[in-house]
C-alpha cells in the first residue's frame, strides 16, 4: 500500500497511513515524510506499538538524533529508558506513577506550559518523534499550534518589530513561570540562559514562523517586564484557536513534530494514574542565530 497523507487539522497535522514503522523505510518514504513534515508540521501515525528499538531504528532513518541528557530532573540512576529517549512518562524506575508533590514531577508538568523542545539548547532540536505506550482514562491530550500560520496574521507593524528580535531561553524561566524555582547550584548553571531569533525561516519552504516557547524570558536589549509581557502577548496570539490542533491518543500512536514551525503542550490527567510516553528527537542543524 502506498503511502499516504490526509490532512486533519484546520490548517496543519496530517494523517499517514500506508507505511509498516516497525520495519526499515524506503529512502522515497523517508523523503515522503520529510515532504510531509515540511508542509503539515505535525505527522501523525495510528499504530502499531512499537519497541524501543523500532521507534529509535525509525528515528535514525529520518536523521541525526539529539541525546537526552542533562533536560530533567531524573538522575542517571532513576531512568527508565536509555538516554538516547526523553521519557516523557509520569513514571519512576520502578514503573510507578511519581507522587503528586516529586519534583521531577512538578518540573515535567512544565510541559503543559505552550513550547518548543530544547529551545533552552544552543542547537534546539529539528522533529520530536513521540509514542503513547499506556494512556490515562481522561485527558492527556497534547496541543499543537502552527506558528507559521500565528505569524502570517500579525499586523505588519509587529512583523517589523519582531523581525531582528533575538530571545534568551532557559527551562529557569518556564520553570519559574509556575513557580518551580527550587534548583540546586548546579541546575543553574546547567539550565543557564541560551540565545534563539524569534522569526525562523524554514530551510526547505521559506516560509516564517514565530519562535516562541514558556522557555523565552527575555529579548536582547529589552527591559524584563516589557520582553515578558510582549512575549506572552505573541503566545496568546499564537494559540488562538484556529491555530491549534489537539492530539487525542490512542495506544500506539505515534505523532512527529517540527519544533521549527509549531508549539506544543501536554494537557492535565488523573496524577496516579501512569502514562507513559517516550519520546525521541531529532538534532537541529545549528544556532538559530546564524540562519540565513
Ligand atoms: C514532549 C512533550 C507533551 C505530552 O514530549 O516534548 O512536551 O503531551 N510532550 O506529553
Ligand atoms: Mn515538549
Amino acid at each position: 500500500m502506498a503511502l499516504s497523507i490526509k490532512q486533519i487539522g484546520r490548517c496543519f497535522a496530517s494523517e499517514v497511513t500506508g507505511i509498516d514503522l516497525s520495519r526499515a523505510l524506503s529512502p522515497d518514504d523517508a523523503a515522503a515524510i520529510h515532504a510531509g513534515m515540511d508542509q503539515h508540521a505535525v505527522l501523525i501515525f495510528r499504530g502499531p506499538e512499537l519497541t524501543n528499538d523500532q521507534h529509535m531504528a525509525f528515528t535514525k532513518s529520518l536523521g541525526a538524533i539529539e541525546h537526552a541528557i542533562g533536560t530533567s530532573l531524573r538522575e542517571a540512576k532513576d531512568n527508565r529508558l536509555s538516554t538516547d529517549f526523553a521519557d516523557v512518562s509520569n513514571l519512576d524506575r520502578a514503573e510507578q506513577p511519581f507522587a503528586r508533590d516529586d519534583r521531577r514531577r512538578l518540573f515535567a508538568i512544565g510541559n503543559r506550559l505552550w513550547h518548543s523542545d530544547s529551545s533552552f539548547k544552543s542547537t534546539p532540536a529539528k522533529y520530536s518523534i513521540l509514542h503513547a505506550h499506556t494512556i490515562p482514562s481522561k485527558g492527556g491530550n497534547t496541543e499543537f499550534a502552527d506558528m507559521r500560520a500565528a505569524y502570517d496574521a500579525l499586523d505588519d507593524e509587529i512583523k517589523i518589530e519582531v523581525e531582528d528580535l533575538v530571545c534568551e531561553h532557559s527551562q529557569l524561566f518556564s520553570r519559574g513561570k509556575i513557580g518551580f524555582t527550587d534548583f540546586t547550584e548546579e541546575e543553574r548553571d546547567r539550565f543557564s540562559p541560551v540565545r534563539q531569533v524569534l522569526v525562523r525561516r524554514h530551510p526547505v519552504t521559506g516560509r516564517k514562523s514565530l519562535y516562541l516557547s514558556s522557555h523565552a524570558g527575555g529579548i536582547i536589549g529589552w527591559p524584563v517586564p516589557e520582553a515578558r509581557i510582549f512575549l506572552q502577548d505573541l503566545a496568546e496570539h499564537s494559540t488562538q484557536r484556529q491555530f491549534v490542533h489537539s492530539h487525542v491518543w490512542r495506544v500506539g500512536d505515534l505523532v512527529i513534530w517540527d519544533n521549527r514551525q509549531v508549539m506544543h503542550r501536554a494537557r492535565p490527567f488523573p496524577d496516579a494514574e501512569p502514562r507513559d510516553m517516550r519520546r525521541t528527537t531529532l538534532a537541529g542543524d545549528g544556532l538559530t542565530t546564524a540562519q540565513q
